[in-house]
């Protein structure tokens, strides 16, 4: 069974696709072969980059700026995506959120900012994304980016757990509605995973130093984080027919097993 060109003639959309795990599936999917790519996000020097060279390698990529706080910016995203390349075949919400709170420091504007980009913009970018498909009765594959955390999670991570614990239960509602139209929805729960985003999080909220990505890697069961090359193409697969009918899956992505105990 040949691996190669799995996208080839898709349109594919990534949001949080100017950095981390977002860029990573951008450049997986352009190497298997997507028609056009577009990421988004806030930050146009580096969506820019990302668009500037996936093109320059072959395959037509475009940044669309968009905060995802905002729900007209999430299905620009969508509207965008179609307006450039004339469709959207795939859709990948790698964006988040993942600023620290606790059940007892989180105040109303951090919660509504949680839901806001975790679970919000999601939600409105798959209807403004599922409504153009079935305009187009072609079906299509949608990949959302979870978390381990869902399960439950650090006291830390209140608001982005109530809000990711959302979006498990919507791949799983939107995937049941839409299965006989063949648009497929799956979602991944990734665990603790090396990106620039991680990185930035890690300096600022737990007094990590340089050595913190070391120290982090020898304390995993396998030796290392999650790694972005190798969850984007696990996403490429999902997103692509060679996974079949799978569909309303929220995969655990983990070297850590639930509920399980030494
Ligand atoms: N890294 C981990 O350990 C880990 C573990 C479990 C789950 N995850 C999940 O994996 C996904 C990717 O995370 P990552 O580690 O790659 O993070 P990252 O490096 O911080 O990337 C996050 C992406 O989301 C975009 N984004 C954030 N807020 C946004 C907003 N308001 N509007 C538009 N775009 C926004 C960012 O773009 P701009 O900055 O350009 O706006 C960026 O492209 C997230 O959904 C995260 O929850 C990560």
């Amino acid at each position: 069974m040949s691996l190669d060109q799995l996208l080839a003639g898709k349109v594919l959309l990534v949001s949080g696709g100017t950095q981390g795990l977002g860029a990573s599936i951008a450049r997986a999917a352009a190497e298997q072969g997507a028609e056009g790519i577009v990421v988004t996000g806030r930050t146009p020097e580096h969506g820019l980059a990302i668009a500037a060279e996936l093109t320059t390698a072959g395959t037509p990529t475009e940044f669309i700026q968009a905060n995802l706080t905002s729900v007209p910016d999430a299905r620009a995203t969508v509207t965008g995506t179609i307006e450039r390349f004339g469709r959207v075949d795939l859709v990948v919400n790698a964006a988040g959120l993942t600023t620290r709170g606790t059940m007892l420091d989180t105040d109303e504007e951090l919660f509504d900012a949680h839901v806001a980009v975790n679970l919000k913009a999601p939600f409105f970018i798959m209807q403004e994304a599922i409504g153009h498909l079935l305009e187009r009765r072609t079906g299509g594959s949608i990949v959302n980016i979870i978390t381990m955390s869902q399960h439950g999670g650090q006291p830390y991570l209140a608001p982005y757990v109530a809000s990711k614990a959302g979006l498990a239960g919507l791949v799983r509602n939107a995937a049941h509605a839409h299965r006989r139209d063949r648009i497929r929805i799956n979602g991944l729960n990734i665990g603790w995973t090396a990106t620039e985003g991680e990185d930035a999080i890690q300096r600022r909220f737990h007094g990590a130093g340089d050595d913190w990505l070391a120290r982090a890697s020898a304390s995993q069961p396998m030796g290392k984080l999650g790694q972005p090359d190798e969850i984007a193409d696990f996403v490429v697969f999902l997103l692509s027919g060679r996974s079949g009918v799978v569909t309303g899956s929220v995969i655990d992505w983990d070297q850590n097993v639930v509920g399980a105990h030494d």
